[in-house]
């Protein structure tokens, strides 16, 4: 991505000066709220189109009617489907993270957008965050270095990058009221550094504020956030978006950074930022110059996006479904999939040694690319695990299918469609405020109760049906050469607008796969779902795959692992607990409530807090098997000038078989003056390597890599002394230590 000559800029700030001087208030004003469910007003007479903005991460959202959430019913929608975020950090791939980015870029300008409401970039606290499939890691550093790249090559399209959602939307549950309480250390140490990373070095164009409040303030109205930090401190010159309906009260809204209203209702005009704004404005209780303000920063983007000015002839027009992105996905999902367990060398499977193949489980021929909440994506296909096992072996293998659990059906219905009802509830009142109609906690406990009754029903429905599906399955694995199960979530599950109400497999999972592996032991355990899962069988299992929603090749990349075409490469990019009961969420009992939560643990989430408590993890952060073996050996460290510590070691492959492996840095403080983590990720490197052989790895660390957040001067500081550098295959699998000496 180029960055702007100073010359240029100055250029662009003229322009944009020329053009404010000529616009009216009220064609201002059209310009800071939606016009549309996703384009914002335009002033047509000075050749200023309305921004067009598309969800999202996981492809381009179909097209909605203009007023109303149903589908606009086009077949020219349908859109290349990407892995999710939290498939893209399993790879540990900023190259990968950069290509997702270059697809869904070209693809987002090919359907004429403007703003690709991506990527999520939430640190996942909880596992029970019902939106954590579209969010990237536990850990700011692994988010920091894979969303930046993801930016970059969202905006080598000439469209916006809206990084979201700032910050802290670390639960579904009450997601537009709750206020979560953070300390500042916290806050600069785990929730800030991804989104700083992505105006800094992505040099992200918009970002948009999240639906809760932090520390008494909703993000979209939050001058601390929106004005000192992003702005004051990180110097962020785009467009801050709203979230859709994230805005409460307008002068609170006009008064702070927040640029662009958008919602879900269709009463354009009374939006906070339309009409009740003109209103403020007319009476003399708000200045003009605070609409000016944004209006300067809209058009900032819309000049770097080349949608006006001198550079608009050579604005990119991008494309979608096209082969190379559907290669470049399916390179992404086959780097996605982690082995959790591979006992006896259960994988791969020897496709030539199977006549009969037996598949249980919904998951193997499940489509996902339609559900999930805003990211849900008309895709042109989607390969699920069983058509690509299907597809790979072809006609002379009997592949059998056996659905093992029953999943209740959910419909969707567009004349209710779950956007719009997101904000039921809430209601205007006259005082132009959102407020809850029948009182907070009432209304919201109402929902939650009919959630819970719901889910009961279903409970029900699912334990009648499994009797004959669960005595089906274990009757068809009986003969088969090989069995391969496909279970674990779906996106009635991991969804935007409710949390889990726990971490075990639905549909009674767990039974079923306990009552294979009795029948047979060799049984390949495989799953798909967005967040972690408990798995109480899991020491009785042999071998045990993880695939995140890994988009339209994901059937192909799991058969090409399966059968050991592809060595799988994934590590996880958050912890998989033994037991939700381990996280820290469920003993401090700040999550999934509603009206406030206090994130007491403050840095003590994911495996920091694992380490800290000394509690064993299912499967730790960072871990995730291979076909091959590495070895690490030869751990040197320089300091350079500056006082950065360069390292190198050497991985070699000492297995049969090409792969990867990714080789994490991790720094650990000997004798901090202030509480510190154990450690923490500061780098790492994907490695690929032939059978036999070996590369020298180059790390660099800088000093800022040392530093901590001290609340006393409100910086970061790096102390002098020891840190202990250990570098591994794992948060937990450390092969090689040293310590450093930091001057
Ligand atoms: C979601 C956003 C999304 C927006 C527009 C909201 O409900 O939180 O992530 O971009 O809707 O669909």
């Amino acid at each position: 991505m180029k960055t702007e000559s100073k010359k240029n800029q100055k250029k662009t700030e003229k322009e944009i000066e020329s053009l404010l001087k000529k616009m009216t208030l009220d064609e201002k004003i059209s310009m800071i709220h939606g016009a549309s469910l996703f384009r914002s007003g335009g002033v047509e007479r000075l050749g200023i189109p309305g921004i067009e903005t598309s969800d999202g991460p996981m492809g381009v959202r179909e097209e909605f009617m203009s007023d109303r959430w149903v589908p606009a019913g086009n077949n020219d929608d349908r859109v290349s489907y990407l892995p999710s975020n939290s498939a893209l950090a399993s790879t540990w791939n900023p190259y990968r993270a950069y290509e997702m980015g270059k697809v869904l870029g070209a693809e987002a300008r090919g359907r004429g957008k403007d703003v690709i409401l991506a990527p999520g970039i939430n640190i996942k606290r909880s596992p029970l965050c019902g939106r954590n499939f579209e969010y990237m890691s536990e850990d700011p550093k692994l988010t920091a270095t894979l969303a930046v790249p993801f930016i970059k090559g969202i905006q080598d399209n000439d469209v916006a990058a809206c990084v979201k959602h700032f910050t802290a939307n670390v639960q579904e549950t009450d997601r537009l009221m709750v206020d979560e309480e953070i300390d500042e250390r916290t806050l600069q140490e785990l929730y800030f550094p991804a989104f700083k990373a992505a105006v800094q070095e992505a040099n992200a164009y918009s970002v948009m504020g999240a639906y809760n409040k932090v520390n008494g303030y909703h993000c979209c109205e939050n001058k601390k956030l929106l004005d000192d930090v992003l702005r004051g401190e990180w110097g962020f010159d785009g467009a801050v978006i709203s979230d859709w309906g994230g805005v409460h009260l307008t002068r609170e809204a006009a008064e702070c950074s927040l640029d662009l209203e958008m919602s879900v209702f269709p009463d354009f005009d009374e939006y906070m930022l339309a009409n009740p704004l003109k209103e403020l404005i007319k009476k003399g209780e708000v200045s003009e110059e605070v609409v000016n303000a944004k209006v300067r920063n809209l058009l900032r983007m819309m000049f770097r996006l080349k949608m006006i000015g001198r550079e608009k002839a050579s604005r990119r027009s991008g494309s979608y479904n096209t082969p190379d992105h559907r290669q470049m996905i399916l390179r992404t999902a086959e780097e996605s999939m982690i082995l959790l367990k591979n006992e006896k060398q259960a994988l791969p499977l020897n496709a030539f040694r199977i006549k009969k193949l037996v598949v249980v489980g919904q998951n193997a021929a499940w489509i996902h690319s339609d559900g999930g909440g805003s990211a849900e994506i008309k895709a042109l296909y989607e390969i699920c695990p069983l058509m690509g096992l299907k597809c790979y072996l072809g006609g002379g293998t009997q592949v059998k299918y056996v659905k093992g659990y029953h999943v209740p059906e959910k419909r969707k219905t567009f004349d209710h469609n779950w956007q719009a009802d997101s904000l039921d509830g809430l209601e205007r009142s006259t005082a132009g405020i959102l407020t809850r109609d029948d009182g907070a906690p009432k209304s919201h406990r109402a929902e939650e109760d009919e959630r819970l009754a719901q889910l009961a029903k279903e409970a029900a429905e699912v334990h009648e049906k499994n009797k004959a599906l669960f005595a089906e399955a274990i009757e068809a694995v009986k003969d088969a050469d090989a069995v391969i199960y496909v279970g674990g979530l779906n996106h009635y599950i991991d969804s935007e607008g409710a949390d889990r109400t726990d971490m075990k497999l639905p549909y009674e999972q767990d039974e079923l796969i306990e009552a294979l592996l009795k029948v047979r032991k060799d049984m390949i355990v495989t799953f798909i779902g967005g967040s972690p899962v408990e798995m109480p069988w899991r020491d009785k299992a042999q071998a045990i795959l993880w695939s995140y929603y890994a988009g339209m090749e994901t059937g192909t990349a799991f058969a090409r692992i399966i059968f050991g075409d592809i060595d799988p490469s994934g590590k996880l990019a958050e912890t998989f607990p033994n037991v939700y009961g381990d996280c820290v969420t469920a003993k401090n009992g700040q999550f999934g409530v509603q009206g406030s939560i206090r994130l007491e643990e403050g840095l003590y989430c994911g495996y920091r807090y694992f380490d800290r408590q000394r509690i064993a993890p299912a499967f730790c952060f960072g871990h995730g098997l291979s076909y091959t073996r590495f070895t690490y050996s030869g751990l040197t460290f320089k300091t350079e000038k500056g006082g950065d510590i360069k390292l190198t070691f050497t991985v070699k492959n000492v297995g049969k078989m090409v792969g990867a492996e990714i080789a994490q840095v991790y720094v650990a403080p000997i004798g901090a003056k202030i509480d510190r983590p154990d450690k923490e990720l500061k780098s790492y490197a994907k490695v690929e390597l032939a059978p036999g052989k070996s590369r020298k790895v180059a790390i660099t660390l800088k000093r800022e890599d040392f530093a901590y957040y001290d609340e006393n001067s409100h910086d970061f500081v790096t102390d002098a002394g020891d840190y202990e550098i250990l570098v591994g295959a794992s948060c937990e699998d450390i092969r090689l230590k040293g310590i450093a000496a930091l001057a």
